[in-house]
């Protein structure tokens, strides 16, 4: 199966397993239900879940399993999505092609998607078919990376930073906290789900995971500069109307791309040995340098 239509095929299989997990919009409270649904289902790259599914055919995981984890990683990343679009912090009016949720519904209903998406989405890992022990793990992982350690920490030191401009160190952590974070977590996950891998194993992935969420991260930046609205789906240039600190106001445009090439080169050579195994993983980082949205 070529590399595209298997990730063709996590998509769509990641989108009947959220659709499952997600509340019925004809349950009460309808109106929060179906903002959950508006912001779940709504396109996406689903490359958490992607990764989750590549490390996972790394450790042999059951595909059951690594729906749930998929669910789970989604369902945090679109929390974080819909609270990042918010007017108190990126304000923006366009994700995905579509009116953000707090544009759709309003500004309450939108937190409390955000506050009910990451619920659901340890309610979901709490269920996957996978043992005790591996459920604790999972939890935590994906708790870690969601929290002040991770994605909400490296938000904060994003909101923070505006008009005041970051050193490379800074950037690099705030990169790897609010972005890196979560992709680094998708294939600990899949990592994890096959109960298989010995811990010398599960640090290479961890290694090459925490290169690839940098990377993407960057790629992001480069985007939002380089990126058309139409093609992005969100509104383009966001950043530096913001003043937002990102690498390519810390190396410019060019300094920027070539940063993002260096990072795809490590991530080849962290992978070098990954064997066939590994290799979605491995086209996973040229696809990301390559993506136009
Ligand atoms: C956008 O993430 C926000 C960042 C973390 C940079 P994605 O580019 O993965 O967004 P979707 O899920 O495809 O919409
Ligand atoms: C967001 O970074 C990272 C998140 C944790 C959501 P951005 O603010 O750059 O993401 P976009 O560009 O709005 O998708
Ligand atoms: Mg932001
Ligand atoms: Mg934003
Ligand atoms: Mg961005």
């Amino acid at each position: 199966m070529t590399f595209q239509l298997w990730m063709q095929g996590v998509r769509q299989r990641t989108e009947q397993a959220l659709d499952h997990y997600l509340p019925s919009a004809t349950h009460n409270p309808t109106r929060l239900h179906e903002a959950m649904r508006y912001a779940c289902l709504n396109g996406g790259k689903r490359l958490r879940p992607i990764l989750v599914h590549a490390a996972g055919a790394v450790s042999g995981a059951k595909l059951t399993a690594l729906d749930a984890c998929s669910v789970a990683i989604e369902m945090i990343h679109v929390y974080s999505l819909v609270h990042d679009d918010m007017p108190c912090m990126d304000d923006d009016t366009l994700r995905r092609g579509m009116p953000t949720c707090h544009v759709q519904f309003d500004e309450a209903t939108a937190l409390l998607v955000g506050d009910a998406l990451q619920t659901q989405a340890f309610v979901t890992l709490a269920d996957a078919p996978v043992s005790a022990d591996t459920t604790r793990e999972l939890v935590r992982t994906l708790a870690r990376a969601s929290g002040a350690a991770g994605m909400a920490g490296g938000q904060a030191i994003d909101l923070a930073s505006v008009g005041h401009p970051l050193n490379e160190a800074e950037l690099e952590q705030m990169h790897i906290m609010k972005t890196g974070a979560l992709i680094r977590a998708a294939i600990r996950m899949g990592a994890l789900a096959g109960e298989s891998l010995t811990q010398t194993e599960l640090d290479k992935l961890d290694s090459y995971g925490k290169v690839l969420g940098l990377l993407f991260q960057v790629v992001d930046d480069i985007l939002d500069c380089t990126g058309t609205t139409e093609e992005l789906g969100k509104t383009a240039g966001k950043d530096a109307a913001a003043d937002k600190p990102t690498y390519v106001s810390l190396m410019g445009l060019a300094g920027a791309k070539a940063f993002a090439d260096d990072l795809l080169a490590q991530t080849q050579h962290l992978m070098a040995d990954a064997g066939q195994s590994g290799q979605r993983l491995k086209d996973i980082a040229l696809e990301i340098v390559q993506r136009t949205h």
